[in-house]
């Protein structure tokens, strides 16, 4: 059996990412392709436990040690089910990998890009994401929808000019590996939104 594509979802806070996600896992589904929806954090039992660490606004976290509890979760994450997933031929659809770490922990709270890339390297060899997509949209944008459903978790808390370090962030890495990344524009109509995604879904799965 072939092994399934990994895609992953990636985007500031409110860029709509997560419903986008679960959509198109369902659309394909529905077309008779054996998709399942994941996401980072919390995705497992160990990775419920971090999550809730990580997102717990009254718990003050060293930026490193937040760093290595995001890759604490994603190497779980990658053993107990990406991996067997993918293994059964199944298209995995992540929301949020390392592009978020890179984005949030890197670009976001200044931690070292080398250091994340160095240990994202000795701790995932050359496993990386087949295709990702990554919803943009200004960041006082994406924190005005948040604040519609008021939402407030540690990174929600941070200021626009931190969101939109990871904005840019995110455009960078994109710039980087073009072969990887389809860039939408987020602040378009929602359903206008997934079929781009979905119809350049289906075209990589169906190379
Ligand atoms: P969520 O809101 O998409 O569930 O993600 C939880 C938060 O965790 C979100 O604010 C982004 C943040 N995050 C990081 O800072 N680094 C990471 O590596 C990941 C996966 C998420």
């Amino acid at each position: 059996m072939d092994r399934g594509i990994f895609i992953t979802f990636e985007g500031i806070e409110g860029s709509g990412k997560t419903t986008q996600a679960k959509l198109i896992t369902e659309r394909l589904k529905n077309e008779g392709f054996k998709a399942i929806y994941t996401y980072e954090p919390g995705d497992t039992k160990v990775g419920s436990l971090i999550r809730n660490i990580l997102l717990d606004p009254s718990v003050q976290i060293n930026s490193t040690c937040e760093l290595l509890l995001y890759f604490a979760d994603r190497v779980q994450h990658i053993e107990e089910k990406i991996k067997s997933y993918l293994m059964d031929g199944f298209t995995v659809i992540c929301d949020r990998f390392t592009d978020s770490t890179v984005a949030y922990q890197g670009y976001g709270r200044g931690l070292s890009l080398q250091l994340i890339l160095k240990l994202n390297e000795t701790l995932l060899g050359s496993f990386k994401p087949d295709l990702t997509v990554l919803l943009d949209l200004p960041a006082a944008e994406g924190l005005k929808r948040n604040e519609k459903i008021n939402k407030k978790d540690r990174f929600e808390l941070e200021n626009l000019a931190f969101h939109e370090r990871v904005r840019q962030g995110y455009l960078e890495i994109a710039k980087f590996d073009p072969k990887r990344f389809i860039v939408v524009d987020a602040t378009k109509d929602f359903d206008e939104i997934n079929e781009e995604i979905y119809r350049h879904i289906l075209w990589v799965l169906k190379k």
